[in-house]
């Protein structure tokens, strides 16, 4: 049968196509209904797999201990016997011990695994590498202990810091034992040469203004150390002022006098005047004689001393200038350090302890700024004191 194209308008009655044309329909429907029906089963399904899967996981880390891993300030983590975190505080995380919601830190990861055929807790100390790049590392005190049926709670103490100031206390009190050593020598000989000379008073004289020499030393690195214990410790410089730097100078320049006198050396201050910083005028002062000391100790007779002020945008620079012997770049990247002498200071003078730049530093980290050198041998050195300048006149004066 040929079937004709209808024409519009005009009704044909196709019986046979009629028929096809229905069951097609309701087979259409039919399929339809079913595919809708279990797409609908699916989502119905999945939505009860996840209710269900949540309410096993809040069964398994209730919201409660999830919220209290939260709020600890140490880094812990529940983690299941594959490994992937449950839930973890976030030190745990900025600490680099969990990527992509797995525990990936290999020495956590293993005592995780030795955890498994035990009863009890496991504790454990590492080292370990923080984060996957650089080669920064942490020194960690990890627990690990069941959790339920399935899981571990690692709790991890940072140790980092308390080791580093350890290795600092240990090594000042080497480094001060040594320092104190060669002074307390000394007394005890020179106790024994005043006895042994007795009969002799101008030997007497002479070891006993050695005597007081030492002594003298002695009181120096005593002061050093407790100068430098008091801005180590924690909120040191509390009482904070507006001070004069003109005033700081002066008297920083006055406590040198006698012994520049002494040596023939010139010290000039200039540059700005009525400058103001926000600080301890009492730190600031010993912190610009120190500098000043040095200039003198470790400079010739007849030799010059500046001692300049400058505004450097925001900040007021000090810098202290001599005509000295000078230190190679590699003496001066280490000057800072407490205890830190160049043999040549070393050699022409044994009056110094390598205390006072460290004292220096301190002072001027805990004001904000920063100090630095500059040097050549024989060519002597520039200190420079760098402080973030006061804009305010003192006490409403316009200076
Ligand atoms: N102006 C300077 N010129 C040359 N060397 C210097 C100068 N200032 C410091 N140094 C070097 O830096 C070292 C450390 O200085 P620092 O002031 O800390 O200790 P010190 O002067 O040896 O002893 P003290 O604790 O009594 O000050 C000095 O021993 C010296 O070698
Ligand atoms: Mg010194």
């Amino acid at each position: 049968m040929t079937l004709d194209r209808p024409v519009l308008g005009t009704p044909v009655a196709y019986p046979e196509q009629d028929m096809n044309t229905e069951s097609l329909l309701l087979i259409s429907i039919a399929v339809g209904a079913l595919a809708g029906a279990g797409f609908s089963y699916l989502v119905f399904t999945a939505s009860r797999q996840r209710a269900t899967a949540s309410q096993l996981s809040s069964w398994q880390v209730p919201e409660g201990v999830v919220s209290l891993l939260e709020l600890l300030e140490i880094p812990a983590l529940i983690v299941d016997p594959s490994h992937n975190v449950m839930a973890a505080s976030p030190l745990a995380y900025s600490l680099g011990f969990v990527s992509q919601g797995r525990l990936t830190t290999p020495e956590l990861v293993q005592l995780v695994d030795n955890l498994r055929d035990r009863e009890d807790s496991l504790v454990g100390d590492f080292e370990v590498a923080r984060g996957p790049f650089g080669d920064a590392s942490l020194s960690i005190s990890a627990t690990a202990s069941h959790y339920g049926v399935r899981f571990a709670l690692l709790l991890v103490v940072d140790k980092t810091e308390f080791r580093r100031l350890d290795e600092v206390r240990r090594d000042f009190v080497a480094n001060i034992s040594h320092e104190l050593k060669t002074p307390i020598g000394a007394v005890g000989l020179l106790a024994e040469a005043i006895e042994q000379a007795a009969d002799d008073p101008s030997m007497v004289k002479h070891f006993a203004s050695r005597l007081q020499t030492e002594g003298q030393r002695l009181a120096g690195i005593t002061r050093e150390i407790i100068e430098l214990s008091r801005l180590q410790a924690e909120g040191a410089l509390k009482s904070f002022e507006k001070v004069s730097i003109d005033d700081i100078v002066a008297q920083a320049i006055d406590r040198n006098r006698v012994v520049a006198t002494t040596k023939n050396v010139d010290v000039i201050a200039g540059g700005e005047p009525h400058t103001f910083v926000f600080g301890d005028f009492d730190s600031l002062v010993v912190a610009v004689d120190n500098l000043i000391s040095n200039a003198l100790q470790y400079s010739p007779n007849n030799s010059r001393i500046g001692v300049g002020v400058s505004r450097q945008r925001d900040c007021i620079d000090i810098a202290v200038t001599d005509q000295g012997i000078g230190m190679t770049a590699e003496e001066a990247a280490r000057v800072f350090e407490r205890f830190y002498r160049t043999d040549q200071a070393r050699s022409r003078t044994t009056g110094g302890t390598g205390l006072g730049l460290s004292i220096v530093k301190h002072t001027i980290q805990n004001h904000g700024g920063e100090v630095r050198v500059w040097s050549r041998p024989d060519n002597g050195s520039t200190f420079t004191i760098r402080l973030p300048e006061a804009t305010e006149y003192p006490y409403g004066e316009t200076p």
